[in-house]
This record gives structure tokens, sequence and C-alpha cells, in this order.
């Protein structure tokens, strides 16, 4: 039987350059996927970006451009962000294209149908930066102006004519679902806000607007367009090849295993996206995680902010895989970080260039003067050798289970420690002075370099070209890495050539501390 797993990004706004904000869920999605990939699953991971609404169309009439072709500009950059950021993104979709504007009409079709779509008016505050409604409640005032008290950007009053999704209708049912599928939002604070946010009341949700045309036609209604919400949120199944459901992606990857967002738009991933599908009667999806932010300073880094960090310059500096390190060690998974140079050059001097890269150094080095450049003979090996070994074989279905669970705090901590360990069991070992017990300084050389193995597989997901780099110590491909191997204490297999490889990170010099 196949295992299969999809996850998903956001679907990005092309209202602007992508920044570290964004950067941030893309590489924590691909991490992901990659963990899965070398767990043997069949991996379908979506990213894109979101086109539609009045946020675009007014930023498309600033830049001076038409509205598609400003889109078709900036999407591209996101596009290429993936590139750099070496996702492995199996697709990447623009909600203007004609497999998705289908999805969505059919999918408003089938919300009319069921009855849970009505022609009414809408009188409300609105934000156009967050495309969101607000009621009274959710309102403050600043200098003067209303501002969301959630987000703080401006809102404006609506009055027009608008179709309504019966939300209201769907209230039990989703406490029903939360209720009895408790994993189903995470982390846990963010699963009792959303409750207790249902708990207060759902009203009916404004799905339709009349006032501007840059959107997805409401069917039979062509003086409206859909919500952008309700248009960006189908994403996830027009990349399917919904509404096709005899499609063989559909099959294969609906329902979603994580759709892998922000806190900020939580309550459109864990409210309205399954109330649409309770009432499309299509099964949800398995997860929601929304993750903290990146902040800059005390707030939120966001372009309308204009607080931004540029990955690509982060990159250039230091590299990706440092950045990606970075990212998923030090901003603790499930709550805000924030972005320090200083922290980011400890990250490369300490664990990468010293704890990972010099031990594969020492290892290979110490190997090709005293193993013949090959791999040894492990003759047997003895309690020590077995404490560092088991460290990974005991743990392979317990790491499993904290990835399931999205533990990723867990799986970097694991890695630190072992790396730590292993520096440890090196030095402890001193295989230098045993020159004379060639028997033994094989098996340490033996254990140090599966170890060295076992952790350059489990970093592949976080650091994957520094893994692979590692990797050709071995001549171990890409295609070769399986996750279930780090169970096994004889994958290397004596007298196999030893490669020595360049160094894999560069020390950063500081300037002060
Ligand atoms: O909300 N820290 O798009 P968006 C961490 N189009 N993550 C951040 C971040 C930060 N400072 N800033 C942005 C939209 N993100 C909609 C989504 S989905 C059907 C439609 C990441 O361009 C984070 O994942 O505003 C956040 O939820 C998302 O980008 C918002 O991106
Ligand atoms: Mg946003």
């Amino acid at each position: 039987m196949t295992k299969n797993f999809y996850i998903t990004t956001p679907i990005y706004y092309p209202s602007a350059k992508p920044h570290m904000g964004h950067a941030y869920s893309s590489i924590i999605a691909d991490f992901f996927a990659r963990f899965k990939k070398i767990d043997g699953y069949d991996v379908n991971f979506l990213t894109g970006t979101d086109e539609h609404g009045l946020k675009i169309q007014r930023a498309a009439e600033k830049a001076g451009l038409e509205t598609l072709k400003f889109c078709d500009d900036i999407s591209e950059t996101f596009r290429n962000l993936s590139k750099t950021l070496n996702l492995t993104n199996t697709d990447f979709i623009r909600t203007t294209e004609e497999r998705h504007k289908k999805s969505v009409q059919n999918l408003w079709k089938e919300l009319l149908q069921n009855d849970d779509i009505y022609l009414s008016k809408y009188s409300g505050w609105y934000s156009v930066s967050d495309e969101a409604f607000y009621n009274d409640e959710e309102i403050e005032e600043l200098d003067g102006n209303k501002i969301s008290k959630s987000s703080k950007s401006p809102v404006e009053w609506l009055d027009e004519e608008s179709y309504f999704f019966k939300l209201s209708k769907w209230e039990k049912p989703l406490l029903n679902y939360y209720e009895n599928n408790p994993d189903f939002i995470a982390p846990k604070a963010r699963r009792n806000e959303v409750i207790s946010f249902v708990k207060r009341g759902l009203k009916d949700l404004s799905i339709s607007r009349k006032s501007f045309s840059w959107g997805i036609q409401v069917p039979n209604n062509d003086e409206h367009v859909i919500y952008v919400w309700l248009d960006a949120l189908t994403n996830y199944i027009s990349a399917l090849n919904y509404p096709d459901k005899d499609d063989a992606l559909y099959k294969k990857f609906w329902p979603a295993n994580i759709h892998l967002i922000g806190k900020d738009i939580l309550r459109f991933h864990a409210i309205y996206w399954p109330a649409f599908l309770l009432a499309a009667k299509l099964p949800l999806p398995k997860k929601i995680y929304g993750h903290g932010w990146i902040l800059s300073g005390e707030e939120k880094m966001s372009k309308s902010k204009g607080n931004i960090l540029d990955p690509i310059e982060i990159i250039n500096q230091y590299g990706l895989d440092p950045l990606r390190y970075y990212l998923i060690k030090e901003v603790s998974f499930g709550n805000d970080g924030n972005i320090s140079q200083k922290r980011l050059e400890d990250c490369i001097n300490s664990d990468l260039a010293n704890n990972f890269g010099n031990l594969c150094q020492r290892v290979t080095t110490f190997a090709l003067s005293n193993c013949e450049g090959k791999i040894p003979n492990p003759i047997e090996f003895n309690s020590d050798d077995l404490k560092i070994l088991n460290k990974f074989s005991g743990n392979l279905n317990y790491i499993r289970n904290k990835i399931d669970e999205l533990d990723l705090n867990f799986y970097i901590e694991f890695i630190v420690n072992s790396l730590f360990e292993s520096n440890k069991y090196f030095n402890d070992q001193e295989p230098w002075k045993k020159k004379d017990d060639i028997k033994r300084l094989n098996t340490i050389v033996y254990t140090t370099l599966e170890i060295v193995r076992k952790i350059s597989f489990m970093l592949y997901p976080i650091i994957p070209q520094s893994s692979l780099n590692a990797l050709k110590i071995f001549s171990i491909n890409e295609d070769q890495i399986d996750f279930s191997s780090i169970n096994d204490h004889n994958y290397l297999k004596s007298g196999d050539r030893i490669n020595k490889i360049d160094i894999l990170f560069k020390k950063i010099e500081k300037k002060n501390d």
C-alpha cells in the first residue's frame, strides 16, 4: 500500500514581493514534505499565490499596472523564491488560473444547491488589508481612525448587496467536529481560541462583492465577484483537479494531511474552510497548524507595516542552509520568533561548522589515513558504541510520532543532542590512541561514520544541500536517503571507499560579541 501525504502552505498575496515571514512558512512546510518523502511517502506539496480581491486590485492601481500583469510579475518572484529556498513543492497554483476558477465556481454551485447561499445586504466593517469582515467588538479607534483590534489594519464601512453563506447553520457541527477531532487545530492554544470564538456564535458570512470586479464571477450573476477567501481556500482542492472527484490526484491526496498557516489566518482555515467543506459534503483536512510570527522588534513582520527583512539578502550573506537551520532551531515552532544576526552566526559557528561540519571532517580525515580510505570492519560493538547507535534505532517510531504531532522542536533538539553526544563519543574514545588495537580503532571509526550517516539523513529535511554534501563521504545520493535505515547499525559496507569532502560550513568571523 502506498502512503500518501499532502501538505500546503498558504497561498500568498502578490501585493508586494515575499519577505521572511513567507519564507518561514514555506521552509517549515518543506521540512515536513522532505521528512515524509524520506520516510517512504508519496508527497504532494502545494504553494502558490492568491491573486484576487480589492487588496490586489488597489496594489496594482497604485503601481500603475494592469492587474493581471502586476500579479504575473509578483507571482513570479514567489515562484522564484520557492526555487531559491530549495522547496520540493510539487505544484505552484495561481488563483487566476483557469483550473482554479472552474473549481471555485463549482464549489459555489454546490453550496447553492445545498441551500447554503442566499442573497441579502451586508452592512459592516471590512479590512481590505486582511480581506476580512469585522463586527463592532473587533474594532477600535486609533488617532480617529477605525482599525481592527487583532491586526491593527484600517477598516472601512461597507453597505452593499451581497450573497451570504449560512455559516450560523454550521456552528454546532463545527463545535462537534472540534470536539471529536482534538488534533484538528494545533497548537492547543490556537484550538482553544477558535472554539471560544465559535461558541460566542457565528453569523452568516458575506461571500460576494459588488463594488469591484477583480475576482471570480458568481455563477449566474455577473454583477458579483466571489469573496476572495472563499476563492483562495478552494485552491487546496483546485490543485487536485476538483471538481473531478474521480481524478487520481484528488483521490490520492484529499483530504490534506496538513494546512500549515500563520496564526493570522486561523479563523479562515479553522472555521470558514471546514464549514464550506461540510456544506459541500466534502471531507475535511486532517490538521490545521497555525504557527507563530516572525517579528520585527515587537511587531509582526508584514509588508503593510513596512518592517520587512528580505530572505534573499540573508541567503546571499550566509547561505540558504544556515537560514533554514536557524528558522527551524531558533524560532520555537508554534511561537513567535525574531531573526537575530548574532544568533544566526552562532548557529553557523557552533552547531553547523563545529558540531556537524567538524565531526564529518575529523572522522573522514582519520579514516583516510588510518583505515586505507575505506569503511573499516566493525569487529564488535561495545556498550559505548551501542549506546550512541541505539539512540537512533531505539527512537525510530518515537520520532515518527513526534513528526505526526508536528513536534518540530523535539526533532531539532534530538539532532542537536545527537551531534553533541557524537562529538563527545569520538573525543572520549580517542581512536588516535588505539593504533595498536586496530580492531577497536576500526570499530570506533565505523561507529562514528554510521552516526555521521544517520545524522546526515536526519538533517536532510532541514539542510538538504549540506546533508547531501556530507553524504558524499559515502557516495550516497538523494534517492538513497531513507529514514527507516537509521535503524540499521550495519548500513555502511566495510571496504567501500570513503571520500574526502569540502568544508561544509565556513565559520563567520565575529566582529564583536
Ligand atoms: O494571508 N511571520 O496571504 P499573505 C510568519 N493570501 N509567517 C508569516 C509572516 C510573519 N511575519 N507574515 C506572513 C494571506 N507570513 C492569504 C492566504 S491561504 C488560502 C490565503 C506567512 O501574503 C504566514 O503563513 O498575507 C501567513 O499566514 C501568510 O504568510 C500570510 O500571507
Ligand atoms: Mg497578510
